[in-house]
């Protein structure tokens, strides 16, 4: 089994480029099958979950050029298939999101019930419930889901019961091709959903409104390839502001915008962290010790974000005096608490509210990723523990962080990934 053995103690030094957003990217390579001409998508990350997609939409017919670099170009021109193959969307949630394209553009889909991180029930409820309101016929079993639309999607006025990112994206590319004016109400105001909205319109569509809970559609009745770079990714981001803070350095986080990452800032700022924001960037200074005590509650954008959760609750396990780290968006989203506790954490869990006692300084020990940004927070705790930690099950933090080791390698963290 493959394990990342982190010594931890190193300041982290120097500069960091983000790559593009995982969360972005996913729905914008499902949103390739609208489209009756090649799309093309540079500074594509390398990471597991962008494998996993292409391959459901390959899968569907879809054909897919490699440039070498991180060009990717997607030919949705032939689809062949309305069902996504089953061992691939158990591996990864985000693949439901074809469910909206297909519908759109072949007024049938069938797919099995969607994996990914084990954190809460996820249902899929809000989803199906827009596609109905889209005029879909909607029959789910256990396994599945089959959508048929078969005299198209007509478009209509959608109130999301929770803002649900994956729900938004799916509504947004399955109206885009709707007959009519679609209006989505609660809409998720994530970047990710602008970014996915600024590729469709690229691509023929007539979206307004994204970014801000009510999204207006005008349906097309075809759409054409576009050319797209996705937007920096905010939680790697993020996840590099904590590195940084809880093991102490000085580093640039190159490409990250400020905007997109608000609440972390002013949190990180809060606990005594020296957080400059620049135009092409943000800059973090950090002793890695005096942090204080900060309290978080996470929820939909702009809010602080859930999958910065695990990895913040990871810096307050070393801040003075006692942190509350509340999780409103996902059921169960503690399972990095076990592992933090064996790194030598005092968290106590009271419902879905994590109370945090900080301690002078975390250990090394034996711990496992149990879901991507578990992953990701144990990695920060690790490169500010004293001691050796081994971290296994390595193939969640591989779904979402490009190229992790050498990334926190180059701004001297000593990392190495080993086959033990
Ligand atoms: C996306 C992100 C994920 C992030 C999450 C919340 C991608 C690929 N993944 O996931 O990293 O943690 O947003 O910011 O972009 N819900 C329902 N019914 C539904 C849909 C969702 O009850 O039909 C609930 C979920 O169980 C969860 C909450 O809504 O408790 C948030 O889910 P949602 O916003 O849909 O997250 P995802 O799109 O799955």
């Amino acid at each position: 089994m493959e394990k990342l053995v982190i010594n931890g103690g190193n300041r982290l030094e120097g500069r960091v480029r983000v790559s593009s957003a995982k969360n972005a990217v996913l729905p914008i390579i499902a949103a390739t099958l609208l489209a009756s001409t090649p799309s093309k998508l540079l500074e594509i990350p390398n990471l597991e979950d962008v494998g996993t997609i292409s391959q459901v939409i390959e899968a569907l017919g879809v054909k897919i050029t490699r440039n070498g670099g991180d060009e990717i170009i997607f030919d949705a021109s032939m689809l062949t298939a309305t069902e996504a193959p089953n061992e691939l969307v158990r591996k990864m949630r985000a693949s439901f999101l074809v469910m909206g394209p297909l519908l759109a553009r072949k007024g049938e889909a069938k797919i099995s019930l969607p994996g990914g991180c084990a954190i809460g029930a996820r249902p899929i409820d809000l989803h199906l419930k827009a596609f109905e309101a889209l005029g879909a016929e909607i029959e789910s079993t256990e396994e599945y889901v089959c959508a048929k639309a078969p005299n198209g999607l007509k478009g209509t006025e959608i109130y999301l019961d929770f803002p649900s990112v994956g729900a938004t994206e799916n509504v947004m590319m399955a109206a885009s091709m709707a007959e009519g004016k679609t209006i989505i109400e609660n809409a998720a105001e994530e970047p990710e959903i602008v970014d996915l909205a600024t590729f469709l319109n690229a691509m023929g569509a007539n979206i307004r409104g994204a970014g801000t809970n009510v999204i207006r559609i005008e349906g097309v009745p075809s759409l054409h390839g576009a050319i797209h770079t996705v937007i920096p990714d905010r939680i790697e981001a993020g996840t590099y502001l904590i590195a940084t803070a809880m093991a102490g350095g000085d580093v640039f986080v190159e490409n990250a915008l400020p905007e997109h990452l608000k609440p972390v800032v002013a949190k990180l700022k809060e606990a005594g962290v020296t957080v400059e924001e620049e135009i092409d960037g943000i800059r973090v200074v950090s002793s890695g010790k005096e942090l204080k005590a900060v309290d978080i509650k996470t929820l939909p954008y702009p809010g602080f974000p859930t999958d910065m959760q695990a990895q913040f609750m990871a810096f307050t396990t070393i801040a003075e005096g006692t942190s509350t780290v509340t999780e409103t968006v996902f059921e169960n989203r503690f399972m990095h608490v076990a592992e933090l506790r064996k790194m030598g954490a005092h968290i106590d869990i009271d419902n879905r509210q994590a109370i945090v006692a900080g301690v002078p300084s975390l250990h090394g020990a034996d711990v496992n990723a149990t879901d991507l940004r578990a992953g990701a927070a144990l990695v920060c705790a690790a490169l500010a523990a004293e001691g050796t930690t081994k971290i296994g099950r390595l193939h969640h933090i591989d779904r979402g962080y490009d190229d992790f080791v050498g990334k926190l390698k180059r701004l001297g963290a000593d990392i190495v990934r080993i086959d033990e």
